[in-house]
């Protein structure tokens, strides 16, 4: 996928943070951009913008923390005649806070958005961009992936998840012209932590989710496997690879305790 432009483009997420700089920075008179989220004000306001930049758009107001959400979301683009070459799973959310102390309905909703959902809309897209020889997939993990983090455990397993997911069909489908790639962000400036209690201030500065989004859709053209963006956060992957796992899970104990 060496360019994103003349692309019909899927982005979850796209009312706010990561998702919304996106579409802002595919919008143009070439791009079709097909943006979902919750809630249809916000959408309409990210649509509102990218089409101003010359985009054709629409919006799917759509909870993906249901169970057959992806289904039902794909019925609805393709009764509207749209056929997704390109497709962002980035919609997520995770909780910081002990494991307890969070309903099951409240996991089930993270495990639903953040992975089986991913996966269902991965899925669901991929007939149409095999047919035409060409496609792009970028999933959106995180740094949390990279190593067990106690008082994050669900997001962070769900985003473990997502990268081993997204490089294995990087591998399985490259030869067929379909490139997947994984995208980590860092602590990024968004609403995300106010929604999840995450600290803002784990390793350095947060970024801005412009220059994640910029970051990440430079990884998609390129066709890469795997991208962490941000060079902290990327030696923070690498080492939660490579360090002990006794080791790492005690690292992130001491990030993530309510008591740090
Ligand atoms: N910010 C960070 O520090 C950070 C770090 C690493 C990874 N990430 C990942 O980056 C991605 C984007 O997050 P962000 O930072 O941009 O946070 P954000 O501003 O909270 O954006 C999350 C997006 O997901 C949508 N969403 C949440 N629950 C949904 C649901 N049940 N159904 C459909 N859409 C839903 C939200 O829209 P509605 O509320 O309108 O539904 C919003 O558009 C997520 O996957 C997150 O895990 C973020």
């Amino acid at each position: 996928m060496d360019t994103l432009k003349h692309q019909t483009v899927l982005i979850t997420g796209a009312s706010g943070g990561i998702g919304a700089a996106m579409a802002r920075q595919l919008a143009d008179p070439t791009v079709t951009l097909l943006l979902t989220a919750r809630s249809a004000d916000r959408l309409q306001a990210v649509a509102r913008t990218a089409t101003a930049q010359g985009a054709r758009t629409a919006i799917y107001p759509h909870d993906l923390g249901q169970p057959g959400a992806a289904a039902t979301l794909f019925d609805r683009i393709c009764t509207d005649g749209f056929v997704p070459s390109v497709l962002i799973n980035n919609a997520g959310f995770g909780k910081k806070s002990p494991f307890e102390a969070e309903a099951v309905a409240t996991y089930e909703a993270m495990l639903t958005l953040n992975v089986t959902n991913l996966v269902s809309l991965t899925r669901l897209c991929l007939p149409a961009m095999l047919d035409a020889g060409q496609g792009g997939i970028l999933n959106v993990a995180s740094t949390a992936a990279y190593q067990p983090l106690p008082f994050f455990a669900v997001y962070a397993a769900s985003k473990s998840f997502v990268v081993n997911f997204s490089e294995a069909l990087h591998e399985e489908y490259g030869r067929r012209g379909i490139t997947v790639t994984c995208l980590s962000p860092g602590s990024t400036d968004t609403a995300f932590h106010e929604r999840s209690g995450a600290p803002t201030d784990v390793l350095g500065p947060q970024a801005t989710p412009e220059a994640v989004a910029r970051d990440g859709l430079r990884a998609l053209r390129q066709g890469k496997r795997s991208h962490i963006s941000g060079w902290r956060n990327a030696v923070s992957g690498v080492l939660g690879r490579i360090a002990p796992r006794a080791a790492a899970v005690k690292v992130g104990r001491l990030l993530f305790a309510p008591d740090r």
